[in-house]
């Protein structure tokens, strides 16, 4: 059996990965310092696979803790979720942007060349193409400029691994780039739970359903799009966490092409802030109070993912329509809020 650690293992990508890699035949070890999670998410995991992985509470930016798990493990590879992702917060706080998520990085992969694990799979974002000047964007599009310093911890993760890799011929990385993820586990055991007021459109939308929020607000009509919102590639959060055993599978099967790959995770169709708020609309049957108000400072008009390579190579495609996605959403929050449901 093949130890996996999943840091980050308690968050919202991390948890559904945790359980399709014990679904699937892995032993999960997850690190986290609760920074943006809770220790319950465990009773979500062992609830649904019937294991409860083994936790280590820790910061990875402690170099000594980071070496003792692995003098005390023998792990064959790494998904790195940790990282702090308020793009807002990170304009604020940039510095302590670039010492968690690099840190955390660096004291991995050192780990990686000194205990002889050589499997790395990192979590990277649609947010390095920027606003793409090609749609749908291919992952040979160029980096863009950086338009926040949580968006530049990626773009310069992905250059550390690779400078690693060029350095320590054991180690082999995938970067897979997510679009948007959004919804929940199909047991509502885990989902995503946003600290404070929610940042991300979904959750906006389940918590006003759900009468948390009185309105939400729909960030500009006026965009060169069909109606007039932004558009972005919502991809279902059990189809995004299958991608991650695949990527595990391929780098410990060496079936990957070259040390370092990178592949888009979306589903390859852009669609719009009207259009999730109507989807969810039909999915549930529940109106969502919204108003028009100005564009977000920093939003791009829109992207969506070309996901030729990623359904090729690694032979994963996600398939949960967007209904589904945005009604196990709604079954979250209404599990989180406890709201009994009417049917
Ligand atoms: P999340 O905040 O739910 O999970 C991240 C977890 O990492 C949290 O549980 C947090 O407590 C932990 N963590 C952060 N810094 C740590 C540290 N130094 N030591 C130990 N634990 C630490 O976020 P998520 O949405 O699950 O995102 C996971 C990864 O995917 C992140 O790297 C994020 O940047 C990336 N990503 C997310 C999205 C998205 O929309 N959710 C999109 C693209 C990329
Ligand atoms: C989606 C659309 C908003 C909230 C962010 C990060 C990105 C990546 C994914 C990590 C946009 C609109 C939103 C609201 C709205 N994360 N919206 N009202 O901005 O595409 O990407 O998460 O790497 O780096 O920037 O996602 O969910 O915030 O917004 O109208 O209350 O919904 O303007 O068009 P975004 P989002």
């Amino acid at each position: 059996m093949h130890t996996i650690l999943v840091t980050g293992g308690t968050g919202y990508i991390g948890s559904h990965t945790a359980v399709e890699l014990i679904e699937n035949g892995y032993k999960v070890i997850i690190v986290d310092n609760l920074s943006n999670s809770l220790i319950e998410v465990l009773d979500g995991i062992e609830n649904i696979t019937g294991v409860r992985p083994d936790f280590e509470k820790f910061d990875l930016c402690d170099q000594k803790k980071v070496f003792s798990l692995f003098e005390k493990h023998s792990i064959d590879a790494i998904i790195h979720f940790a990282a702090l992702k308020a793009v807002g917060e990170s304009v604020e706080i940039p510095l302590e942007y670039y010492h968690n998520n690099i840190e955390s990085l660096i004291n991995l992969l050192q780990a990686m060349q000194k205990f002889n694990t050589s499997c790395f799979v990192f979590s990277s974002s649609c947010t390095v193409y920027g606003q793409p000047d090609m749609l749908p964007v291919t992952e040979k599009a160029p980096v863009k400029k950086a338009m926040s310093p949580y968006g530049n911890t990626k773009q310069i993760s992905e250059e550390i691994i690779q400078d690693a890799i060029h350095a320590i011929s054991s180690i082999k990385a995938i970067s897979l780039r997510y679009f948007n993820p959004i919804g929940a586990h199909k047991t509502a055991f885990i989902g995503e739970s946003p600290v404070g007021v929610p940042l991300n459109l979904v959750p906006f939308v389940t918590q006003t359903a759900a009468g948390v929020r009185d309105k939400l607000k729909v960030f500009g009509n006026e965009y060169n799009t069909g109606d007039g919102t932004a558009i972005r590639d919502y991809i279902c959060i059990g189809d995004l966490a299958k991608a991650h055993v695949v990527a595990v599978d391929r780098l410990l099967k060496t079936k990957n092409k070259t040390n370092y790959e990178v592949f888009n995770l979306g589903t390859g169709k852009g669609v719009s802030v009207m259009e999730i708020i109507e989807s969810f609309e039909k999915a549930t049957g529940i109106k969502v109070n919204y108003e028009i108000v100005d564009r977000r400072e920093g939003d791009i008009e829109k992207v969506w993912a070309d996901t030729k390579y990623a359904n090729d190579e690694l032979g994963w495609k996600a398939e949960t329509s967007l209904e589904d996605t945005l009604r196990s959403a709604w079954e979250w929050e209404k599990k989180v809020r406890n709201i009994k449901s009417k049917q």
